[in-house]
């Protein structure tokens, strides 16, 4: 026998995208409901990116669950770029970005303190959500299906949010003669570790060499991410965590390897590398955001940071929907959104070639990407592009 409940904004997905949106449209009085198809204990245990651009952290702010970001996460002013020929070179965020910065805060630890925030409201989340299914998008009436164990459920709301990830249902439901996909896929990935180790270096350290990409990044002064390109075939078996740290400071600056703390790995996982959107972000009364719409390589920092300026865009509509009884934000939804979507798919897209060792890379290429780098170094218009870019867009 199927339960019905009825709420105003049915959201798919309990991952950074779908409570974000949930919390603040519950701060508007609007009510939401989150189904999740992992248990909560699952979501916490992804281990993501780390960088959160200025405007996600007011965002953060405005849905009051900043405090513990405020206190633990790191303002970062700048960040490294070391190639082998040209060294260590530090780009200077503050100064070429107009005073902005990033926060150094984990994605983990984001999507916890939503959590507890969701929880301390006493907003819905409904994990181990399974089959869930949004019906009749084209509609004014949609609605959404799941199962918990042999109880079938069904929401009734107004509109239906596809916060489900890459691999989520909701993308999937809009009909493939209206659903448009670009994707590029790089011939390579990032195995990353985790370990309880001091950081290296107090900024992110972003290297190019002949053996390819590295990054040095953190979560704390006691926690370090760290990450080397390698080739799609590889696998984490493979890598011992001996041989990660060989690796490894065979691609950052010697200083900076002679000060490597390493340590056992807490965490460790291949990546691929791929650029993705589909278009439009909109069919009938589902919206689609984040990583359901848009995938970015990491290089750039920008996936989380994507998936926060579709939220602010989609938080601006419901609330002018609801609060002015005006659809001017809903009907440019997905113009707005994926406008800047793809400037940080631009981005993230030039970040990865200029710092990666592609196989069978043409000589010409080679010294294109010395010459970027030189010119990037050598030019405050382009220092000012990429920091600009990296500090984040204005929404
Ligand atoms: N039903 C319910 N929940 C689902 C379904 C489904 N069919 N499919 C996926 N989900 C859940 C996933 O378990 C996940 O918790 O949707 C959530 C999507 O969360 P994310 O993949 O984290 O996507 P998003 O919230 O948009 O966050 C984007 O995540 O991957 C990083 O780099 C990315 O930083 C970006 C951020
Ligand atoms: C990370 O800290 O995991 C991280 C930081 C910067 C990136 C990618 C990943 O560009």
């Amino acid at each position: 026998m199927t339960q019905t409940t009825k709420t105003q904004v049915g959201i798919i997905g309990g991952g950074p995208s779908g409570l974000l949106l949930s919390q603040l449209l519950h701060l508007q009085g609007i009510e939401t409901v989150v189904l999740e198809r992992q248990s909560r204990k699952y979501v916490l245990a992804r281990v993501r990116a780390g960088v959160l651009e200025h405007g996600f952290a007011n965002l953060m702010r405005e849905a009051r669950c900043s405090e513990r970001m405020e206190k633990e996460g790191e303002i970062h002013h700048g960040f490294y770029i070391y190639d082998q020929q040209a060294g260590k070179q530090r780009v200077d965020l503050h100064k070429y970005s107009g005073d902005n910065s990033v926060i150094v805060y984990g994605q983990t630890e984001l999507t916890r303190d939503l959590y507890e925030a969701r929880e301390k409201m006493g907003g819905i989340v409904i994990h181990n959500a399974e089959d869930v299914k949004p019906h009749d998008l084209t509609s004014v009436s949609p609605f959404l299906t799941y199962r918990k164990g042999e109880d079938v459920h069904r929401i009734d709301c107004d509109f239906i949010i596809g916060a489900d990830g890459f691999h989520g249902v909701s993308r999937k439901s809009i009909p493939k003669d209206i659903l448009k996909e670009y994707e590029k896929l790089y011939p390579f990935g990032w195995l990353g570790v985790l370990s309880r180790t001091k950081p290296v270096s107090p900024e992110l350290i972003y290297a190019r060499t002949e053996r390819g990409f590295a990054l040095c990044s953190m979560r704390s002064q006691v926690l370090s991410r760290y990450y080397i390109q390698v080739p799609l075939s590889d696998t984490e078996e493979g890598w011992s965590d001996d041989a990660f740290w060989d690796e490894l400071k065979q691609r950052i600056p010697a200083d900076d390897a002679a000060r490597l703390i390493t340590g056992p790995s807490i965490e460790k996982s291949i990546a691929p590398l791929r650029s993705f959107v589909a278009e439009p972000m909109r069919y009938g009364n589902l919206f689609l955001a984040g990583d359901a719409a848009h995938i970015v390589p990491p290089t750039g920092a920008r996936g989380l940071n994507s998936a926060a300026s579709d939220i602010y865009y989609l938080y601006s509509a419901l609330v002018e929907h609801y609060k002015k009884g005006s659809s001017k934000g809903l009907e440019n939804y997905s113009a707005r959104a994926l406008a800047r979507v793809w400037k940080a798919q631009r981005f993230s897209w030039w970040m990865t070639m200029l710092l990666h060792r592609f196989p069978e890379m043409p000589g010409y290429d080679r010294r294109l990407q010395d010459i970027e780098l030189a010119y990037l170094f050598s030019s405050d218009a382009a220092m000012s592009a990429l920091a600009e870019n990296y500090t984040g867009l204005p929404f």
